[in-house]
């Protein structure tokens, strides 16, 4: 390792998401149900084209369009999707002013912002347990570190979240505590939803423990599956929760509902936050790409993204149908996983005996029957509370076929009937 380089530099290992990736493109004919891509038939290619033909079709609109444009973000799109939010949550319009509306290069850019903005090497951030494993690279890379907040089926166990604040306090631990990140819309990894009720305990418990801190305790809400609900109806954000504009970061994107590929995300701050972030993104890049966010505002005004919507529900619907009936049919019986209800992805809970991470002789079986998917432990932090978990799995059917989705759960069915009769359970 080069003696020039920073202690960020030094300390930032290569994400786990650049190795799968990797992986997937070494191996030919591998079927992967790893990575988080969308699906690629639905892809709104007819409908952007004809959005990109009207934008770029008069000087105009076109040069604008291909001009820089402002840090925070194009004025009509910010108004937009501040709309947008007031229809999905509309009890809480007053939390959803464009002027504290972020636009970011996904919502990547405004979780890697956030932290930088609230936390140093040493700080302690409070995550799901399993979380989002792109968050956790960030966490590394930054030097800080984390506790896991166990998981029911509705979301955080609020009971965990209270013990391991007291403890935190109890070693004096607590002014290190910056946040709390919940993935809070059928959820990266577990596809489990966040009810209301527990969004509010959370926030109120937080609160409860800001004087110990000695600051204001954020929690960031990440939906960026928000709008891939195939069952069921909408959950209201944290922000609707009692004067919780004051305390909560919300993080949405237009990639998972729209194109990936146009990548722009954003994020609503509260204020005193949203300052210190936009300057941030100023260093960063003073804006989004400009044309992208024209074309996402276009899509917004003439109701083209709001008819895609339910074009993708009902895509993720069929292929999530078809992968729970190739895990029928494939996986063995001591296998545990539960339907999604949106999202992208299936998590897998294997016997104990079996273990699946990146190191374990499942995994190379997966590998070398072409079928990858994301082991387990890469989505659990580093906490010194305990061991973590090394039998779980994530599966995804949002990229992969449905003939490669049947395909590659067939391959990871016999793989896992050989390891397990050699396990002998
Ligand atoms: C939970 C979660 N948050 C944020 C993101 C980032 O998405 P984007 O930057 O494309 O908005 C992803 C992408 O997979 C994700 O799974």
């Amino acid at each position: 390792m080069s003696p020039a380089l920073s202690q960020l530099g030094r300390r930032t290992m290569e994400p786990p998401i650049s190795w799968l990736m990797r992986t997937a493109l070494e191996r030919p004919g591998l079927i992967s149900l790893a990575a988080g891509f969308t699906d690629h038939d639905s892809l709104p290619v007819d409908e952007a084209h004809a959005l990109l033909d009207e934008l770029l079709g008069s000087p105009n609109t076109g040069r604008p369009a291909l001009q820089y444009g402002s840090t925070v973000g194009d004025p009509r799109l910010r108004q937009l999707t501040a709309q947008r939010l007031a229809e999905l949550d509309p009890a809480t319009r007053a939390n959803y002013a464009p002027d504290q509306l972020l636009m970011t290069h996904g919502s990547q850019q405004l979780l890697y912002m956030v932290t930088e903005a609230l936390c140093d090497p040493g700080d302690i951030v409070l995550v799901e347990d399993p979380t989002y494993f792109v968050f956790l690279g960030i966490m590394q890379s930054h030097g800080l570190c984390g506790r896991g907040i166990r998981l029911a089926a509705d979301g955080l166990e609020v009971g965990h979240l209270e013990e391991t604040l007291q403890s935190l306090k109890r070693s004096g631990a607590l002014p290190q505590v910056k946040l709390l990140y919940l993935v809070t819309y059928h959820q990266n990894p577990t596809g489990r939803t966040t009810s209301f009720e527990k969004k509010a305990a959370a926030l109120d418990l937080l609160k409860c423990y800001e004087r110990s801190a000695g600051h204001p305790l954020y929690l960031l809400e990440d939906a960026a599956y928000r709008e891939l609900r195939f069952i069921g109806t909408d959950i209201p954000s944290a922000l609707a929760a009692a004067k919780a504009g004051e305390r909560v970061i919300y993080a949405g994107t237009y990639s998972k509902p729209f194109a990936t590929g146009a990548r722009i995300g954003f994020g609503l701050l509260p204020k005193p936050l949203f300052k210190v972030v936009a300057r941030i993104k100023g260093n960063h890049d003073f804006g989004t790409a400009n044309l992208i966010q024209q074309l996402l505002s276009r899509a917004l005004a003439t109701g083209q993204y709001a008819k895609h919507l339910p074009v993708l529900a009902r895509r993720y619907a069929a292929k999530a149908q078809v992968m729970d009936q190739a895990l029928r049919e494939h996986f063995p019986a001591q296998v545990q996983w539960a339907r999604p209800t949106g999202g992208l992805y299936f998590w897998v809970r294997l016997p104990r005996s079996v273990k699946s991470g990146s190191t374990s002789p499942l995994f190379s079986a997966a590998l070398a029957s072409q079928v990858l998917y994301v082991p387990g432990e890469m989505c659990y932090v580093t906490d010194p509370a305990r061991r973590k978990p090394n039998h779980e799995m994530r599966l995804s059917f949002g990229n992969a076929s449905e003939a490669d989705i049947r395909t590659g759960i067939a391959r990871l069915g016999l793989v896992l009937q050989q390891r397990l009769a050699r396990a002998g359970d």
